[in-house]
């Protein structure tokens, strides 16, 4: 803790559904103000719900959610946003009809006003210059990779309190990945803390200072980044063991009809 400077990003038992299925069990964790935290876990453990509860996009049916000290749980997701937590989902989240600049300037205009958009170019482009070189091509026709780059450049240029970034190396050609990785150390260093939610378990840690492993929808570990390796080795084994036996992966009973609740959408 950093005496009494509330954390960027507090869940507190936060327990979340889609629709019947359980998917969170009372996960807790904090960001601290500039930290960096890597969310980690196989696949379905739910780190994509975290990060969507964090940002307002899926609501929680127990718990609370903090954004900067203030109680956010039930606000919606420009609400939150507005608060300072900047949310680069899976997938891509660019308009591909529209160029790269394009998609830069309407980002731009709408976070930061026009008179900052020739600024806020020059940093996205230095910051990645693959997206300089294809600047006037549409963002249709960008590689998998760029796109992701795209979308992350989209939110970068005006530094949130926490950026939530999941998946961002997933598909990627390393040496983009390296890119992506040298963006997110660079936004940290202009004090934005982060959230990496990765499957490629080496990178994140290297860049977090603290870590959250995520275990079917609960917190299997939550501590420094340097204790998380042989958490994630564990909870990998665990998993293919049930999968080798043909077990559910998930726990005897996740679905609870009384509390089902739909998810939301920005
Ligand atoms: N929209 C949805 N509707 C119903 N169930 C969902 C939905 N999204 C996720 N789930 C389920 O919730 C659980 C957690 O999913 P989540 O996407 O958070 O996992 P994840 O850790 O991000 O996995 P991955 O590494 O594959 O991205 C999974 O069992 C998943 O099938
Ligand atoms: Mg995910």
């Amino acid at each position: 803790m950093s005496g009494d400077v509330a954390p960027v990003l507090e869940l507190d038992e936060v327990s979340a559904a889609y629709g019947p299925y359980r998917a969170l069990f009372e996960v807790s964790f904090s960001v601290e103000s500039g930290g960096a935290v890597a969310l980690l876990g196989p696949n379905g453990a739910g780190k994509s719900t975290v990060a969507r509860v964090a940002s307002g996009l899926v609501p929680v049916t127990s718990g609370r959610v903090r954004v900067d000290g203030r109680d956010m749980t039930g606000e919606p997701a420009w609400r939150i946003a507005r608060a300072g937590l900047a949310h680069v989902p899976e997938g891509r989240g660019v308009f591909d009809s529209i160029s790269v600049e394009e998609n830069l300037v309407l980002s731009f205009r709408r976070r930061a006003g026009r008179r900052m958009v020739p600024a806020s170019l020059e940093r996205a482009y230095a910051s990645f210059p693959v997206l300089g070189e294809r600047r006037h091509d549409r963002a249709g026709t960008l590689s998998g990779g760029q796109q992701r780059l795209l979308s992350l450049a989209k939110v970068l240029v005006v530094p949130p309190k926490l950026l939530i970034a999941d998946e961002l190396s997933l598909g990627l050609a390393p040496s983009v990945i390296d890119d992506v990785y040298a963006g997110l150390a660079e936004v940290r260093r202009s004090g934005t803390a982060l959230v990496v939610v990765e499957q490629q378990v080496d990178r994140a840690l290297a860049l977090a200072s603290s870590a959250v492993v995520l275990e079917r929808g609960s917190v299997a570990y939550c501590g420094p980044a340097s204790g998380a390796r042989s958490v994630v080795e564990r909870v990998l084994e665990r998993r293919s063991r049930t999968h080798d036996a043909g077990k559910d992966a998930g726990p005897a009973d996740r679905t609870t009809p009384a509390k089902a609740v739909s998810p939301r959408r920005a």
